[in-house]
């Protein structure tokens, strides 16, 4: 299902610090967009946001339809998904880490399984399903993250700095699977970075946050 995610007006502060003043964009199915901007600029705030894991002061966070803004209740939430920098590892399998979210849904073992292993094979990790996770290095499991959230078939993707900590060889891999997944889930695919490679190459459009807006 492709979602539009219109935001209007968004504000936070923490203890008195404007990070968010009246940020608003809107993002389309399908699309990749790139959100950069210097540190502490407000990216994973914005994303934490919209990602319905904490409240704005102020402002609208609307999934929409076509057009018809959806509840923010648990069948909204389990269509979209954030993955954080540094990736959580469940010490299990990587086939058990990959398969979280289905677990989560009682999701079948056969359709498990075979979500998995399509999952794995997009993010290159299909040999190594059977490993410890906590073997895996930054890279791979930066990929593993990625297949964990590729799983649930995500409507709306956050990802924050999905680049960092990797090589520039898995810093390519990680723009491939992003395309990869645009194209297969029609999302829309919302990422922090400060690489303005990865930006350039991956993204269709660039915001830069800047004194709590985009420019
Ligand atoms: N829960 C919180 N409590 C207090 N301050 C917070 C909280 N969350 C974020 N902040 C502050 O808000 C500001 C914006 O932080 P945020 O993490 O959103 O920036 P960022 O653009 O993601 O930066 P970076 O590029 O370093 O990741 C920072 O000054 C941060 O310390
Ligand atoms: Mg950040």
């Amino acid at each position: 299902m492709g979602l539009t995610l219109n935001v209007s007006g968004l504000k936070k502060s923490y203890a008195g610090t404007v990070v968010l003043d009246g940020c608003s964009y809107r993002f389309e199915s399908g699309s990749v967009y790139a959100i950069m901007g210097p540190n502490g600029a407000g990216k994973s705030t914005f994303l934490r946001l919209c990602a319905l894991l904490e409240r704005p002061d102020e402002g609208k966070i609307d999934f929409l339809d076509e057009d018809v803004s959806l509840e923010h209740d648990l069948s909204l939430r389990r269509c979209i998904t954030l993955l954080l920098p540094a990736v959580g590892v469940f010490n299990t399998s990587v086939y058990e880490n990959i398969a979280y979210g289905l677990k989560l849904r009682k999701v079948n073992k056969a359709e498990t399984e075979e979500t998995v292993l399509n999952a794995a094979e997009i993010v290159g990790l299909k040999d190594k399903l059977r490993r410890r996770a906590v073997t895996l290095s930054s890279g791979e499991t930066q990929r593993m993250g990625l297949a964990r959230a590729l799983v649930i078939s995500p409507s709306v993707l956050f990802l924050d700095e999905p680049t960092a900590a990797v090589d520039a060889g898995s810093s390519i891999a990680i723009e491939e699977i992003i395309q990869n997944i645009t194209h297969t889930l029609n999302a829309a695919i919302i990422l922090s970075t400060h690489d303005r490679e990865l930006a350039d190459r991956a993204a269709d459009v660039i915001l830069t946050l800047r004194n709590g807006r985009f420019s």
